[in-house]
């Protein structure tokens, strides 16, 4: 079979670049080594995660938020088994929308593992033997996986990385959680609401450190409340299994004294790699940069059909980032000229409160010498989050001291997640404090907080402070 374009990995870099190319009028094929489509982020990330994070939030309001507002009901039990059922039914409808997504733009789907044989040829090897189609362009978009430490594999059973973690049939009693990133506190706060005892064990300062620090310090107080446990800056030094229970020694990075913990399990969730096994890349000469597959600006390899996106490039490793990606090789491919602001793709973390962010940390600005100004605005003095009793959170702009042009967006709080979309907006179109300050917007609403810390940030002058 002869094809324009073949698109080897079916998560959101892939399925979307393979859309956008069907829809610029190209003969396409997608190669997928899973029976289903839609890669870690439908079947094994951001939608598994975000529906289990969705059923604990609602088991934990029951318990803890139902009586003060008026809501008597006899004490929750936790049913992890349904929710994990509801979880799988979630993934299906998804997976199963990229499937009739594919059929709608007459892409090809081949099933199997796609390895490349030469610049043109592809080899997909399944149960039913191995079959070769040929391309005048490959794109890779095939994603990644999980690092395990480098003293302790996962044993998938009490040591484990996301994936297990999603498909757990008992509250674990104590799950010790190394890494404090993204994967940590989400999955963690999934378990602490349903009642497990949660220890995060972080080699850093500050949880999810990649964001503002003013985030990290904030979450942490936030999930204090579940009862979750914190060690920060400790260097993990073994993980044992121990058949019914895991030991996790580990001593603090600037001296003191060593912790030993006792768990039933184990999330390691200290990121991610790039993954190109069996991918054939050695028979073009594309070389791993930091176990990365090298692209220029135009996502395209040192091979000039062969073109890569998602998780195995540079960059976050976040499912829009990949869509983006996929979009823009695409448009390419096509003669346009499409453009990606790398600066301003929004990172979410989806605990309650949520987490987002958008543009430069004041760290990131302070290391650039950066003419700063900021301006906070706190969630509990918004009439919105005293009627939903979401009290925790802030919403903190940075702003060019010179221009007021708005350089960082970064809110804790409820709806987070959601709201982050408008500092992107201001963002794209280089909008000042004072620009969003003075734009109405609707009372009561969490958003109230943004327009309060742009005015915050351009004259020290919110209105509800
Ligand atoms: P992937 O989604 O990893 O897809 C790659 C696909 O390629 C896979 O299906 C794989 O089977 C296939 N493949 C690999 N090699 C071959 C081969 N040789 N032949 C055929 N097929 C192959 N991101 C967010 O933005 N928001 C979130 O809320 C979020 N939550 C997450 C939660 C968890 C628990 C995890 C683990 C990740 C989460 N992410 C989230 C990250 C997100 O899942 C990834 O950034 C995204 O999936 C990357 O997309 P991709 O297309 O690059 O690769
Ligand atoms: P991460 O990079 O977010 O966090 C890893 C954490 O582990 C960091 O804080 C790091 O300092 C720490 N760490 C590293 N080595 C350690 C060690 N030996 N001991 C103790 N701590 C250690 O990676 P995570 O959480 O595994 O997630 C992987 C990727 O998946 C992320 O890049 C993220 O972008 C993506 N993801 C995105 C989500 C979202 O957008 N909401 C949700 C989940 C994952």
């Amino acid at each position: 079979m002869q094809y324009q374009v073949t698109v080897i990995g079916s998560g959101p870099g892939g399925y979307v670049a393979a859309i956008r190319c069907a829809q610029l009028g190209m003969k396409v094929a997608l190669i997928e080594k899973y029976p289903t489509l839609g890669g870690t982020c439908l079947n094994v990330g951001c939608i598994p995660s975000k529906a289990l994070l969705d059923s604990s939030e609602h088991f934990y309001n029951a318990g803890h938020t139902f009586k003060e507002h008026g809501i008597d009901i006899p004490t929750p039990v936790v049913n992890l088994p349904q929710m994990i059922k509801r979880k799988r039914e979630v993934v299906k409808a998804n997976v199963d929308g990229i499937a009739f997504l594919m059929k709608k733009n007459k892409i090809d789907v081949h099933t199997g593992v796609g390895s490349i044989i030469d610049k043109n040829t592809i080899a997909i090897t399944s149960a039913e033997g191995t079959k070769n189609i040929t391309t005048e362009k490959v794109i890779i978009a095939t994603g990644s996986k999980p690092t395990p430490l480098p003293f302790a594999a996962f044993d998938k059973k009490r040591i484990i990385s996301s994936t297990e973690a999603l498909e757990l049939q008992e509250v674990p009693k104590h799950m010790i959680v190394i890494g404090g990133g993204v994967i940590g506190m989400e999955l963690g706060s999934v378990y602490a609401r349903i009642g497990a005892k949660v220890t995060v064990v972080e080699f850093l300062d500050s949880l999810i450190p990649t964001m503002d620090l003013t985030m990290g310090k904030e979450l942490q107080k936030a999930t204090k409340k579940l009862g979750m446990e914190f060690f920060l800056g400790h260097k993990v030094t073994a993980v044992e299994n121990k058949g019914k229970e895991v030991i996790v020694k580990a001593e603090p990075k600037n001296g003191g004294a060593a912790i030993e913990l006792k768990g039933d399990y184990c999330l390691v969730s200290i990121g991610r790699r790039a993954y190109t096994d069996g991918l054939g890349l050695e028979k073009i000469g594309i070389a791993l940069d930091k176990g990365k597959i090298p692209v220029n600006d135009h996502l395209q390899t040192t091979v000039d059909n062969v073109y890569a996106i998602g998780d195995v490039v540079r960059g976050a490793m976040l499912a829009h980032k990949a869509e983006e990606e996929g979009v823009m090789v695409a448009e390419y491919l096509a003669g346009q000229k499409p453009h990606i602001n790398y600066n301003l793709i929004p990172g979410v973390v989806y605990t309650w409160p949520e987490v987002a962010s958008v543009g430069y940390t004041e760290e990131q600005l302070k290391e650039q010498s950066r003419a700063y100004k900021t301006g906070s605005f706190p969630y509990k003095a918004l009439g919105r989050a005293r009627a939903s009793m979401d009290l925790d959170g802030l919403v903190k702009i940075l702003a060019d001291k010179n221009t007021d042009e708005i350089l960082g967006v970064h809110i804790i709080g409820a709806r987070a997640a959601d709201m982050i979309a408008a500092g992107v907006v201001a963002m794209e179109y280089r909008a000042s404090a004072e620009d969003v300050a003075r734009m109405s917007h609707a009372h009561p609403t969490y958003m109230e907080a943004v327009k309060e810390a742009c005015l915050a940030a351009t004259a020290a002058r919110p209105i509800h402070m």
